[in-house]
């Protein structure tokens, strides 16, 4: 049995989806994610979470317009923002994925070596029917900023699956 889960958890790909401060885009992205793994039957082949590159919200939920936005389109933002942890991030996952070219430049910092440098996306890369430039930071803006973040990540999270698998 311990065997199994040892041969799962070899086959299993990890992703971290990572933003600034962890409760608006990249918690959004583990939602949609988390979502299209269980709509395509992925549970054991795929597995997600996130975490931010600054620690000002440390132990809080996502933001409310995050979550409001989310639960319209069907997500259930679950998560709690915790910091990037180079240390050992880098090794449970296998694919790093920043949100805007700032979120690569900091993890791109903090990689330990080339592997670790292997592992770092930018989460447009994954696009597949909209060409953006990044998931631009919706905390400042308005309603529409977050109809876009989300926009964006499900195209994002689409291509992402494809091309994992
Ligand atoms: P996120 O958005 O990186 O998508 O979670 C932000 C959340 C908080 C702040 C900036 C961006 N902040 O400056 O507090």
């Amino acid at each position: 049995m311990r065997f199994l889960s040892y041969i799962q958890d070899l086959t299993m790909k990890k992703v971290l989806f990572v933003c600034l401060g962890n409760i608006c885009r990249s918690p959004g992205a583990e939602a949609v994610f988390n979502a299209m793994i269980r709509k395509n039957g992925l549970g054991d082949e795929l597995q997600c979470d996130s975490a931010g590159m600054a620690a000002y919200h440390v132990g809080e939920r996502a933001d409310y317009r995050m979550r409001q936005f989310g639960l319209k389109r069907g997500y259930n933002l679950t998560s709690i923002s915790r910091s990037f942890d180079p240390g050992h991030d880098f090794d449970r996952f296998d694919y790093v994925i920043g949100m805007d070219r700032q979120n690569v430049r900091d993890l791109r910092s903090v990689a330990r070596n080339e592997n670790d440098r292997k592992k770092i996306y930018m989460m447009t890369e994954f696009c597949i029917s909209k060409r953006h430039e990044s998931v631009p930071d919706p905390y400042y803006g308005g309603d529409a900023g977050f109809e876009l973040v989300l926009d964006i990540l499900e195209d994002a999270c689409v291509g992402l699956i494809a091309r994992i698998k």
